[in-house]
């Protein structure tokens, strides 16, 4: 195994470039954060009838989800027990069971291996059908309609890994008492590491008011909080939270006057029904802005939620899909739809910027000096705190910072280093590790340049600096 510890250091502010392009490092991650993480699956609306099938991944193993006859659910991976073809081919549907194409083997809702054709006579001494059924995902989990599964046995409940960021998570998903759905999805392929799309939904806000620039101009340029002169938005205030399994996000302005960043028709609905956004959540709680359930599933403030499916260190697979509150009326559906597909589509404004920057940089790693490069994640002018103004968890009292990605890496790192969950429960449950002050990590000889760099900046000068469109 690489020796993960030298290319992350979470209290530094370094992280190796190495971890993005490296096929062993690759090859580890499919093992080590991919078999055991809670990986966003299905949500009900995808399987509404008994026997609604989606078929999916976690890491680069397809799965496939059913609902059962009784309603309730199963993943299980497509792979044939026979010789390894895929199970089922397309990609949704509804079904009574499964035949392999290749040979015929037949499987029923559940994965269980249910006939083999000529068993009988070509295999007289017997074969054990109940041995050969399809591996099972073994933890399965629904949060407010959102189906997770793992293949570790061992990991702790969803919740219990969610943490606090279930409060910031059930302000996306479970402030509508009709619930939400999925009404469309785009799926395609770009030529970069997975981590560069989740580190973004995570951590940083910042690059919108660079890359994003004129997609911003033409959006926002009616908008008060947008400085047509400097092209930045003029109250980078906000906050950026994080939870000790990796997960982090932001939103913009402060308590009581966090500004929504959804479509227009949506706030306008949503003003109809406040009583019961407020009963739901205990408040009206307007923390959308971006946001990643570790390792990739993210939600945007416009209800573009995704995942990002690995598909080797140079390649990634985006699924993206529009969510839209059930209950609302159509027109307000339709404004998400469009809206969605004008920002975060593969023709997207905004997704057009992020994947030149994504492609941009993995061209770059394949160099020989450059992979080894270490990137800089020292945005920190304002210290990370606890529960502070009400916010559960750890977070930052701004909205731009590099404290979220910190802690990302620094779980990612733990994970990649094969600890157990019972380890990770003590190493990671308590306060997050770029809050605590003592840890010190040995930085690689290729890091010398950054150490250069302060680990916290002046809080004035950020406040300054934050101002100063
Ligand atoms: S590989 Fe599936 S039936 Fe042979
Ligand atoms: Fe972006």
């Amino acid at each position: 195994m690489s020796d993960i510890r030298d290319l992350i250091d979470p209290v530094g502010g370094y992280v190796s470039g190495k971890i993005f392009v490296d096929e062993d490092i690759y090859a580890q991650e499919l093992e080590q954060i991919w078999q055991r993480t809670w990986v966003f699956l299905a949500h009900d609306s995808m399987l509404d009838k008994r026997g609604s099938y989606i078929q999916t991944y976690i890491g680069q193993d397809p799965v496939i989800v059913v609902r059962q006859k009784d309603g309730s659910i199963k993943a299980f991976l497509n792979q044939c027990r026979h010789r390894g073809m895929r199970i089922c081919r397309a990609d949704r549907g509804v079904a009574k069971g499964f035949m392999c194409s290749f040979h015929g083997w037949a499987y029923d809702l559940g994965g269980e291996l249910v006939n083999i054709p000529h068993e009988d006579t070509a295999y007289p001494a017997g074969i054990d059908k109940s041995k050969l059924s399809a591996i099972q995902v073994p933890r399965l989990e629904n949060y407010n309609g959102f189906i997770f599964g793992s293949w570790d046995e061992t990991i702790p409940p969803l919740e219990e890994y969610l943490g606090n960021a279930k409060y910031y998570l059930d302000g996306y998903i479970d402030r509508y008492d009709g619930g939400m759905e999925a009404i469309a999805v785009h799926k395609w392929v770009l030529p970069a590491n997975w981590k560069f799309n989740v580190e973004q939904p995570t951590s940083d806000m910042q690059h919108s008011e660079i890359s994003h620039v004129s997609a911003v101009e033409a959006l926002a340029s009616g908008s008060d909080t947008f400085n047509r002169k400097t092209g930045r938005t003029k109250i980078p205030t906000g906050r950026q939270f994080f939870s000790p399994y990796g997960h982090g996000g932001a939103f913009f302005g402060k308590r009581g006057k966090e500004i929504p960043n959804t479509a227009p028709a949506l706030i306008e609905w949503e003003n109809t029904i406040r009583e019961s956004i407020e009963s739901r959540l205990g408040e009206y709680r307007e923390v959308r802005g971006h946001m990643n359930v570790f390792p990739n599933f993210m939600l945007l403030g416009n209800y573009t939620f995704r995942v990002t499916h690995p598909r080797g260190p140079n390649e990634m697979e985006i699924w993206s899909w529009a969510f839209v509150p059930k209950d609302a009326p159509d027109e307000v559906k339709e404004s998400i739809r469009v809206d969605v597909m004008r920002t975060f589509s593969p023709a997207g404004m905004f997704e057009q910027d992020d994947a030149e920057n994504w492609e941009e940089m993995q061209r770059i790693l394949q160099g020989a000096k450059a992979r080894t490069t270490g990137f800089t994640y020292n945005m920190r002018g304002v210290a990370p705190a606890t529960d502070e103004d009400g916010y559960p968890g750890s977070s930052t009292a701004h909205v731009y910072s590099d404290n979220a990605a910190l802690n990302m890496y620094g779980f990612y790192r733990d994970l990649m280093e094969g600890h157990s969950w019972e380890e990770l429960k003590k190493m990671r449950g308590g306060v997050a590790e770029v809050e605590d002050a003592d840890f010190q990590a040995v930085m690689p000889d290729d890091a010398t340049e950054f150490r250069n760099v302060p680990a916290a900046v002046d809080v004035d000068t950020a406040a300054a600096l934050a101002q100063r469109s």
